[in-house]
């Protein structure tokens, strides 16, 4: 990652944790600009004595934050989230976005679907004028062949996510299997998300375009941020 990259991440995760009030409940994304937001938020932990209890969305998240001092709840205990903090692959003109980098889109999907405000914390490079990355789906393994020839009915090329220093598929927080598939330009976003989230087996895909109404999108530059 450039210098550059790293500053903005660190400018809209930084400025996303300053949004946090005393007594919230906070949803955890996964990611390294939400990295920066736990890092600011472990700061106001220990210098204001911001009293917040997190809910993250991955194993690494929980890993990362208990390091940062940041108290944890879940969601059974917890099912209404004052804010949620997270990042995203990328975010079109339409605050539709594409998810799922980290294999985390599914419990990302339920926090940001509890939250009152969901914060998405991007760099600049993020921004499309149309969604075209690899759409990451989640699916049940018993599934992953029928899946894929869906996604190629539907016009989409599916490879499974391999692992890195494992050999094999990236096996998912919630045991199951992180399938990427490319579909080139995106027209409809909203169509094609319920399209794969129909999919028996389909846990849950990347594209996230039903939290418009509450979506509050930070850009990190490297000298500040701008709000969307
Ligand atoms: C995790 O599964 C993803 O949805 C991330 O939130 C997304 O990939 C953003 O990651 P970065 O902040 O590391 O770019």
């Amino acid at each position: 990652m450039s210098g550059d990259v790293v500053n903005s991440k660190k400018n809209a995760g930084y400025y996303a944790a300053d949004l946090v009030m005393d007594g919230n409940i906070v949803g955890l994304g996964t990611g390294s600009t939400v990295f920066y937001s736990m890092e600011r938020l472990s700061e106001r932990i220990k210098s204001e004595g911001l009293c917040i209890k997190g809910i993250p969305t991955s194993i690494q998240t929980a890993i990362r934050a208990r390091s940062l001092g940041i108290p944890l709840t879940t969601l059974d205990d917890n099912p209404k989230i004052d804010i949620a903090i997270d990042g995203a692959d990328e975010v079109d003109p339409d605050f539709n976005l594409i998810k799922g980098r980290g294999a985390a889109q599914t419990r990302e999907r339920c926090v940001a679907d509890s939250a009152e405000k969901f914060i998405v914390v991007v760099d600049a490079g993020k921004l499309t004028r149309k969604l075209s990355a690899v759409v990451p789906v989640e699916v049940i393994p018993f599934a992953l062949t029928h899946l894929c020839e869906k996604i190629s009915d539907m016009g989409g090329l599916a490879a499974v996510r391999e692992g890195v220093r494992k050999d094999g598929p990236v096996i998912t927080d919630n045991g199951c299997i992180e399938v990427d598939c490319d579909f080139g330009d995106i027209d409809d976003p909203e169509c094609l998300e319920m399209k794969i989230n129909n999919i028996p087996g389909v846990v849950s895909c990347g594209i996230f375009t039903e939290f418009k109404e509450k979506i509050v999108v930070i850009v990190g530059n490297e000298s500040g941020i701008e709000i969307l």
